[in-house]
């Protein structure tokens, strides 16, 4: 049976596709990349913003020709299947499946209920389990698929805690869960053993992992250590974290770990201490320098990059100029920024005093033109520099990889067999910036192009 699987949102909702798609291949489905003629079509969906239900709905209408003509079956997995369980089932009558993130393990078994076509499935409970366990073979790729995962995700915690006033996660993915040190260093060397030199471990809050357990149980920051210990893992990454959970000791951590990269990604949102006062994010502007003065003093060469909301309920004109000046201080190497949107059920829907959209949309664009010199001025200053770089994929007559800093670098392939590079570090000199269009409204897509050396 083929299965075509489209994922929206975030890197979570990205590793559960990998897994989905490891425990098809697993029960002898195949994988397609177009819905054309898929028996089974799954859309793991994200509910960050506004507008993503009638996305998913959108999306659905354009997959019933294929449903109709093909007799397949319909499925709805992920965020806006957890939280919108009972209006999508009640709204569209073309869907055959809705599962939550807590349920991607019974896939096989729900995919053959819903083949039945006897009813709806659903299966959105809360998983009440308080351990968080990944089986080992639903661990992306399968050994058959022969493909190597030069740089994995590895869950460590799913769900949060916080509770921000803007953000439905908490309602999407359920309270934290914490997966025992044992099973993440098995999924570690799991890695290794295929060849994997860099991994990233993931969560919604990475540096809360540990904390919904017992006092024995390892901090994130032991866990580090732990990890460190395979002398095969040359690179060690970690995305997301709460700048309200950083502590000295993660920082003394990029002190002793030389493999934890040179990259930090730490969402700030806003530089109003006003306005992260509403948003329930436990931090000011003065505090999340001081986190970060703290990793500068061990790692000089941090690139940082974070998340912004512009026009949050109650922003004024001065608490966007504290944004920007908190983004010069920073210099961010990129910037994920979205206007607020309202998310039925949090608290800052309660907010009376929500700015105007034509507003929000001005400031977003003062924000990425800031945003698009600092960048430019920052992969202007690595030409002539020289990188290790670690190559992870090859295509269009480039072979591409990454620095320690995140940064994307490409190499012609002219000349160079991309199998015997990729998977490998090696020195690359930076000769131009590729991609880089300061006009644009986001320039995270900058790469640079180097050469050999
Ligand atoms: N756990 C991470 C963020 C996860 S959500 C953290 O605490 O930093 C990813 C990003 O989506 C957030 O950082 C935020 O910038 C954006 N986001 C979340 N809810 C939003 C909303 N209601 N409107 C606009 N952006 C939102
Ligand atoms: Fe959402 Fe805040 Fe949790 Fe991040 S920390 S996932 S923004 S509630
Ligand atoms: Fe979206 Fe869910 Fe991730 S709402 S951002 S897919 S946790």
């Amino acid at each position: 049976m083929k299965v075509y699987l489209q994922t929206w949102g975030c890197q979570m909702n990205a590793a559960d596709s990998l897994r989905m798609e490891a425990l098809l291949i697993h029960h002898k489905y195949t994988l397609v990349d177009a819905p054309d003629n898929a028996d089974i079509m799954l859309l793991n969906t994200c509910h960050i913003r506004e507008k993503a239900y009638h996305r998913v709905v959108s999306r659905i209408g354009e997959l019933i020709p294929f449903k109709e003509k093909n007799n397949a079956i319909i499925g709805i997995a992920g965020c806006v299947a957890q939280a919108e369980s009972k209006k999508l089932s009640e709204e569209s009558f073309d869907i055959d499946l809705i599962f939550g993130p807590d349920h991607i393990e019974e896939l096989p078994t729900l995919l053959e209920d819903a083949l039945k076509k006897k009813s709806l499935v659903k299966q959105v409970q809360w998983d009440k389990d308080p351990s968080y366990h990944i089986p080992i073979d639903v661990i992306p790729p399968l050994p058959e698929t022969g493909k190597t995962p030069w740089s994995p995700f590895i869950n460590i915690i799913k769900g949060c805690n916080n509770f921000c006033t803007f953000c439905v996660v908490p309602y999407t993915r359920g309270r934290e869960k914490s997966r025992s040190v044992e099973e993440i260093l098995g999924e570690v060397q799991y890695y290794i053993n295929r060849g994997s030199k860099e991994i990233t471990l993931l969560g919604q809050n990475v540096n809360s992992y540990g904390q919904d357990k017992s006092d024995d149980f390892s901090s994130f920051v032991e866990l580090l250590y732990q990890i460190s210990k395979f002398p095969e893992l040359k690179r060690l990454r970690f995305t997301t974290s709460n700048p309200h959970d950083f502590t000295q000791s993660l920082a003394q951590a990029f002190h002793d770990i030389p493999i934890l990269c040179d990259h930090f990604h730490l969402p700030v949102q806003s530089g109003s201490d006003h306005v992260l006062g509403r948003m329930k994010r436990q931090y000011t502007q003065d505090t999340y320098l001081q986190k970060v003065s703290w990793l500068k003093e061990f790692r000089p060469n941090m690139a940082f990059s974070t998340d912004i909301i512009v026009g949050f309920p109650g922003e004024t004109d001065a608490d966007f100029q504290e944004t920007l000046s908190l983004m010069e201080k920073m210099e961010y190497s990129f910037v994920f920024a979205f206007k607020y949107s309202p998310r039925k059920g949090t608290p800052a829907t309660r907010f009376k005093d929500t700015v105007d959209e034509k507003v929000q949309t001005q400031r977003l664009y003062d924000l990425f033109t800031l945003q698009n010199l600092i960048s430019c001025k920052k992969a202007e200053s690595e030409v002539n520099q020289i990188f290790d770089v670690y190559f992870l994929y090859a295509k269009y007559g480039y072979i591409y990889g990454r620095t320690s800093q995140s940064r994307l670098v490409k190499i012609s392939d002219q000349g160079l067999n991309p199998s015997e590079l990729l998977g490998k570090i090696l020195p690359v000199k930076i000769i131009d910036i590729h991609g880089a269009e300061p006009r644009q409204t986001s320039l995270n897509a900058i790469s640079l192009l180097g050469i050999l050396i």
